[in-house]
């Protein structure tokens, strides 16, 4: 789900593999480059298929973008066949929520809300999932690739670049903010896989 290129998609070996995006560039991407025949487009909380018709459903980096995590975990649930595998991966937060959503929103405005693992546990479980795992690992982003990956006006970019360096201290601490003078070299964040079951 929300496959974009379809890298995430390839790491599963599968008979089949159905992709969806809302992107339709994205979905051309992964078929042309990665050979997902059977592409939809889609939103994640409206999945156009039948109910249990899957064995897992994967998303990895975009729930964070998405309108109702809620509807898109109802949805996923609804399309598993029982004892079927939901593989969740995205960004995760705890006492930084506010602000590291904050900068994530200045740079990209399709950004909704990075969860807490707490809610995205509870958010499965009140759907009926069982948690078989949940992992959080750190990321370190390379400021000016992360920064311009979305082809920033100069003043965009400059906006981004402040918005880190006025973090309180603590904050930055917690994001272990790299700088050189008024250049950010990088900055952290953390990232959680889920392995949830249908149960
Ligand atoms: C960071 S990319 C995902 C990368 C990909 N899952 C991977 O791991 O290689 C985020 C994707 O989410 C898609 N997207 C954003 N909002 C969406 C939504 N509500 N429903 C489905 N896809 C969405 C975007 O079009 C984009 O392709």
């Amino acid at each position: 789900m929300a496959c974009a290129a379809g890298h995430f998609a390839k790491t599963f070996s599968a008979d089949k593999i159905y992709t969806t995006d809302l992107s339709f560039n994205m979905l051309k991407t992964a078929r042309d480059s990665m050979g997902f025949d059977m592409p939809v487009l889609s939103r994640g909380e409206f999945l156009p298929y039948l109910d249990e018709v899957f064995d897992l459903v994967g998303c990895r980096i975009a729930m964070h973008h998405f309108m109702s995590p809620c509807m898109f975990i109802y949805e996923a649930f609804r399309v598993l066949k029982n004892s079927g595998y939901f593989v969740l991966i995205d960004s995760v937060v705890d006492f930084e929520d506010a602000e590291l959503n904050r900068l994530e929103l200045i740079r990209d405005s399709t950004h909704r809300r990075s969860l807490r693992m707490e809610e995205i546990i509870a958010l499965a479980e009140a759907e009926g999932f069982l948690l078989e795992t949940a992992q959080v690992f750190l990321k370190r982003h390379d400021f000016d690739e992360w920064a311009r990956r979305l082809n920033p006006s100069e003043e965009h970019y400059q906006s981004i670049v402040q918005a880190f360096l006025e973090l309180s201290a603590k904050m930055k601490k917690e994001l272990r903010l790299e700088t050189e003078g008024d250049k950010v070299i990088s900055y952290t964040d953390k990232k959680a896989l889920f392995v949830f079951k249908k149960v």
